[in-house]
């Protein structure tokens, strides 16, 4: 990280740039605002979400190096929602201005491969991995990983695409035709018992704070409903946590991260990292409504140099994804007392495509009290 980052400290008035206009650069925005700071969203999709929130847009090709060098010089700090970041387009924006986290990161966290190297050097346990080239590959893969097995490209995977289920006896030629590419990998099929993630935060000074552990149900690879806190037992909540805060230390970060891992069955539960996002995550959304201070609102005093919130939770809380023509359902959730509903304000309402969510707190019920 270069020392300028190191020195960013905003003030209000000041403007972040955000790079990607979807729900997450929109919830940022907002967040950001709150704070009496401004946010300008840089997108090549005119219909992006965010710019719907912010005041300044750029709307133009992330290979648009002027665009992004008045970009540059119209923010103080910059920021990114997604972690696909071309390299170039990174390279042109750390030259001008802070870039945060910074886009070291995104070596790291765009290839599953260099991702699952990069947990496995840290003495934290993924599903067993080969990588894969070729056809023949994936044969030798199998041999040593046995079925069922995933396959997925290293590269731009997102809500289980780019991904395929290897059975006994499927064809292997077809199989990787159909992924596509000619960089992948393959993972042993895991039996997990339940997925958790790990929103956590660090300052520019090291301090690391995690939110409370989210436990998530996919349903068709997607993210359908996210519970806080996890139904797990505390000793695996405080190792959860240990595992985000050493990959946020060991990749030097600033800002909001999420650390997607599988808890094992049995007692004594052993945790899998399966994905680290380097972003605010869909998993967080939770603490919109659920926390004192949200996962948007902590990554913007993380970036803007400013301290970081204990977050407080209000409750168990339950998030539930809109997706695709579930939207449709927004005016009975609008209904539904104690649910809180959020509408990113997408278009067309295709298959899969994440519209928008709905958080319900229950405050906790206190227990027992000890005298
Ligand atoms: N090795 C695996 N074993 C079992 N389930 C998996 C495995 N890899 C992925 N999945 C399932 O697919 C979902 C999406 O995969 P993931 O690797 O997180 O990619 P992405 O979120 O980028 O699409 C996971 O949340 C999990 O439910
Ligand atoms: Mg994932």
């Amino acid at each position: 990280m270069t020392s300028s980052s190191r020195q960013v400290k905003l003030k209000p008035g000041d403007t972040i740039g955000i790079l990607g206009g979807g729900q997450l650069g929109r919830m940022l925005a907002l967040a950001a605002a709150r704070l009496g700071l401004r946010a300008q969203v840089f997108s090549p999709d005119p219909d992006s979400p965010a710019f719907d929130v912010v005041q300044s847009a750029t709307c133009a090709e992330y290979a648009d190096v002027e665009a992004l060098e008045l970009f540059a010089t119209d923010v103080d700090v910059i920021t990114y929602e997604f972690e696909n970041v071309p390299a170039a387009t990174a390279m042109i924006l750390a030259a001008r201005r802070p870039v945060l986290p910074d886009t070291k990161v995104l070596e790291t966290t765009q290839d599953r491969l260099a991702e699952k190297n990069f947990v496995t050097r840290l003495g934290i346990a993924t599903a067993r991995y080969a990588d894969v080239a070729s056809v023949q590959d994936l044969k030798a893969a199998l041999a040593e990983i046995g079925t069922p097995a995933v396959l997925k490209t290293r590269r731009f995977g997102y809500d289980g695409k780019g991904q395929a289920i290897i059975r006994e006896g499927d064809d292997l030629e077809a199989a990787w035709a159909d992924l596509g590419t000619k960089s992948a990998i393959l993972e042993a099929f895991v039996p997990f018992e339940k997925e958790i993630s790990v929103i956590a935060a660090r300052s520019a000074d090291g301090h690391v704070v995690c939110f409370d552990v989210t436990e998530n149900e996919h349903s068709d690879h997607i993210l359908k409903y996210s519970h806080a806190p996890a139904r797990i037992p505390e000793a695996l909540a405080a190792e959860a946590r240990g595992i985000a805060t050493r990959i946020a230390e060991a990749l030097d970060y600033v800002g909001v991260l999420a650390v997607e891992m599988f808890a094992l069955p049995g007692t004594g539960a052993a945790l899998l990292v399966n994905e680290i996002a380097p972003r605010v995550h869909n998993s967080g959304h939770w603490t919109l409504d659920g926390a004192s201070v949200s996962q948007f609102e902590q990554h913007i005093r993380a970036i803007a140099g400013w301290p970081l919130a204990n977050p407080v939770r209000h409750g168990d809380v339950t998030m539930t994804n809109l997706i695709g023509d579930e939207i449709a359902s927004y005016e009975q959730w609008l209904t539904v007392p104690g649910a809180t509903v959020h509408l990113y304000g997408k278009g067309a309402a295709r298959p899969g495509r994440k519209m928008g969510h709905v958080t319900e707190v229950k405050p906790t019920t206190p227990g027992p009290s000890g005298d």
